[in-house]
């Protein structure tokens, strides 16, 4: 073959690449032409075989136009290689878009439960008083439920409490007082303690009696405490909690660990006293919410604490009617329903 055969020769196959590679269509098969034409079995390395047949002169100029189709084949390779590269980056960007305006699905997490929001609520008023907080035993003795109460075995105001008891003589606390002889034993005084707990009874459950209920106890012992002290304390601790000014009634009743015992009560909020039925106080304006008096002489001789150097008083509150009468709700039985319908409402 002569130079111009050569020359010809070249051009065909340089064409031949060069639409090879503009029609390829990813990378993998670009690479693949690439490796074809330009390897040491391709065309080119061929038509390179065929130089010592030129005379000196030709093959200097067959050998740059040689080079020359190389490097222009190169930069075709090159070309395509940029562009297909670029079509697969959009093709990834359009299948993984991700539309960021689109309002994101709300997580729908629980909440505390109405009962121990209030908890917490009267802990903190309590403890801005000077209260420390005691938690109760949920099975106690005998001796700290009725006896160091001033309620000896026998005596017949047991009956006033549906006590459960375990097989071997323990109790499921009947109330938080359980928790005033140890508060009073182990303390240093002057004390100030609250107890907010859970406790049982054998009930017949209705609107306003369950087996299972919250009470929270209160106990104050110091020198010279009257009962304007246990006044002044429940009407400000009430009236920060239903946030206005609380009015209350007392009225005596009887338990025997304190002396004289009281039914403290307060205003009906909901009807205001107005003519009418009212389903909160029962047309009644007030309502019955925290026993409590002061402390029984006996029980602070118990405790090792002489009854003529120091008084106290307690009292014992129902944390679920605090929180239905807060809420005006009607049936104790929805606390432990679980219905969301009623949980999500506060
Ligand atoms: N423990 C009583 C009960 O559950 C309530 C009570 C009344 C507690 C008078 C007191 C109190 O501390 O002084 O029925």
């Amino acid at each position: 073959m002569n130079l111009e055969e050569l020359t010809k020769e070249l051009a065909v196959i340089q064409d031949e690449i060069l639409t090879k590679i503009k029609a390829s269509e990813a990378i993998p098969q670009l690479n693949d032409i690439k490796v074809a034409y330009l390897s040491k079995k391709g065309p080119l390395k061929d038509l390179q075989t065929k130089l010592p047949t030129l005379k000196p002169e030709e093959k200097i100029t067959f050998g740059q136009k040689i080079n020359a189709a190389k490097s222009t084949i190169q930069s075709a390779y090159d070309k395509r290689q940029e562009e297909l590269h670029l079509q697969e980056v959009n093709l990834r960007k359009d299948k993984n878009w991700i539309d960021v305006t689109i309002p994101g699905k709300k997580i729908s997490i629980g909440h505390l439960h109405p009962i121990t929001q209030l908890r917490r609520e009267a802990e903190n008023i309590f403890m801005n008083m000077g209260f420390e907080i005691v938690e109760p035993r949920s099975i106690d003795t005998d001796y700290n439920v009725f006896e160091a109460l001033n309620i000896p075995v026998g005596h017949p105001a047991r009956d006033m409490w549906d006590t459960f008891w375990t097989t071997n003589g323990y109790i499921p606390i009947t109330h938080t007082s359980a928790m005033q002889h140890t508060i009073l034993k182990e303390h240093d005084l002057p004390v100030r303690a609250i107890v907010p707990g859970r406790c049982f009874r054998q009930e017949a459950t209705d609107a306003t009696h369950e087996h299972t209920f919250y009470q929270i106890e209160g106990v104050y012992v110091d020198k010279n405490i009257t009962l304007s002290d246990l006044i002044g304390t429940l009407k400000t601790f009430l009236s920060a909690f239903y946030d206005r000014d609380v009015q209350l009634r007392i009225q005596p009743s009887y338990f025997p660990f304190v002396e004289p015992g009281l039914e403290i009560m307060i205003d009906c909020a909901i009807c205001k006293g107005k003519e009418g039925y009212c389903s909160t106080c029962r047309g009644k304006r007030w309502i019955e919410l925290v026993p409590a008096g002061p402390i029984h002489p006996n029980v602070l001789t118990m405790a090792g604490i002489d009854p003529n150097e120091y008084s106290g008083f307690a009292w014992g509150m129902g944390l679920d009617r605090l929180v239905m009468i807060k809420y005006g709700i009607e049936d104790l039985r929805w606390f432990h329903s679980g219905d969301l319908r009623f949980l999500q409402q506060f």
